[in-house]
């Protein structure tokens, strides 16, 4: 781990010296605390490692909504199927990119499927309003069975592929509508693992709020020994026998211990999606503890705490280049270069815009650039010079290849 430190620091010195050379500097003082900085000269020889985005994410599918189910006042689950009544395929724990215009304004947002993997005949996403959220309240009020939507993906990092012969613990802590990946991760998991068994950690204000409430209860009845849930309420309702406050550091910690007490911390792979209060204080718990870092896998629905510091960017001159074209543009203090490359014309590919899905993946051929950790970009990615052009901001002045431009 060491000598990946300071190979990475001697990578950055040498790159460091090599846009010195060029005329390009990296605007001092920048802290890197939550973030990294990737540094890139150009070589035109890894032109040819640039591999093609996944069709999936280039053009849309059609989708049509075969049933809305009400879960609770806030959130909706839409039954979603493919016209010609092909299978929908995706792994547990990824999510859809929907496409929709509301008051001729074009908005994507990411849902992820809340159903099991192998029953993909259809896909289910449920999605929970977000208070004067443009998308979230147009999909739980406008739609009606019939209606159809464009997705793109499925995408993320955050699966889990169930093995049928294997063996283990997952231990899932949620809240709000970061249960919705854990239940597609739980329905898969029970389903085709008979062998292993899953702990549910979900945190809701009210029962009334608890989305899937009655599934789960259901799930449980049906996998009594395999399937433990425990639901902590806020404001429980009255003869709540179950756990009482927030998914905080102190509940977490007895909760864990609970769990811990029948497995060792090592059995375990650790699954979190929610509020980023809970996911930290799920984070710190398990760090605290020991667990290797690879067993702990995490989801974000909102964009990274660091996204928010950009007083300490200033404006930088962007090239984006894509098959014998380049559009040039300037990244405003703020902007991400997606944001930029978008407002210069340039067919920019995107999907989620907070780093979780990979389809705004941008090639760093010269000049430096920040990104918030963590995202889904993977460490091969980074090694490559790859950056999430939706989070990333310039530190210098830039010059990126894009993937492909879309098709739509
Ligand atoms: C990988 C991924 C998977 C996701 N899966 C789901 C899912 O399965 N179900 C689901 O309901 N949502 C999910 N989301 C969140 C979803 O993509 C939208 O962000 C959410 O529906 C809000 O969109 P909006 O257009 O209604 O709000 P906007 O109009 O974009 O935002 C309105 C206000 O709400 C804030 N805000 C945005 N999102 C959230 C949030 N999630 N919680 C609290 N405040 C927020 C914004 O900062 C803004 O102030 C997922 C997000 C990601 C990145
Ligand atoms: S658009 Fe999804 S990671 Fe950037």
């Amino acid at each position: 781990m060491a000598l990946f430190r300071t190979l990475n620091t001697l990578r950055r010195e040498t790159l460091g010296l090599a846009l010195h050379a060029l005329g390009l500097h990296p605007r001092k003082g920048l802290a890197h605390k939550s973030a990294s900085t990737l540094y890139r000269t150009f070589d035109p020889t890894t032109l040819r490692t640039v591999a093609a985005p996944a069709p999936q994410l280039l053009t849309p599918t059609v989708l049509q909504v075969r049933a809305l189910v009400r879960e609770t006042a806030d959130a909706i689950s839409i039954v979603l199927a493919r016209a010609d009544g092909q299978a929908i395929a995706f792994k547990a724990g990824m999510f859809f990119t929907v496409m929709v215009d509301i008051d001729g304004q074009a908005y994507r947002r990411a849902y992820s499927a809340s159903s099991a993997a192998h029953e993909n005949s259809t896909v289910t996403i449920t999605v929970k309003r977000v208070a004067n959220g443009r998308v979230s309240n147009w999909l739980n009020d406008h739609l009606t069975v019939g209606s159809t939507l464009r997705v793109l993906g499925p995408s993320g990092n955050f699966v889990v592929v169930p093995q049928p012969t294997q063996q283990r613990t997952l231990l899932l802590v949620g809240g709000g509508s970061g249960i919705t990946p854990l239940m597609a991760i739980a329905r898969t998991v029970l389903a085709q693992e008979s062998g292993s068994r899953i702990h549910l950690l979900y945190g809701n204000r009210s029962k009334k709020d608890a989305i899937f409430y009655a599934a789960l209860a259901a799930l449980q009845k049906q996998y009594p020994t395999r399937l433990g849930v425990t639901h902590v309420l806020e404001v429980p309702p009255k003869a709540w026998k179950g756990e009482t406050g927030r998914l905080d550091r102190a509940m977490l910690a007895r909760l864990f211990d609970a769990v811990l007490a029948a497995q060792p911390l090592d059995a375990l792979e650790v699954y979190t999606c929610g509020p980023e209060p809970v996911m930290a204080a799920v984070v710190a718990d398990m760090q605290a503890r020991g667990l290797d870092p690879a067993r702990l896998h995490q989801e974000q629905f909102t964009p990274a705490a660091g996204a928010a510091d950009v007083s300490r960017f200033a404006a930088q001159p962007v090239v984006i280049e894509a098959q014998g074209q380049s559009w040039s543009g300037t990244v405003q203090p703020g902007q991400t270069l997606l944001d930029a490359g978008l407002a210069s014309g340039a067919p920019m590919l995107y999907s989620c815009t907070l780093g979780g899905c990979g389809s705004c993946r941008v090639k760093v051929l010269e000049g430096a650039v920040d990104m918030p950790e963590p995202n889904c970009l993977l460490p091969g990615e980074k090694a490559q010079g790859y950056a999430l052009s939706c989070i990333a901001r310039p530190c210098s002045p830039v010059r990126l290849e894009i993937d492909a431009p879309p098709s739509h």
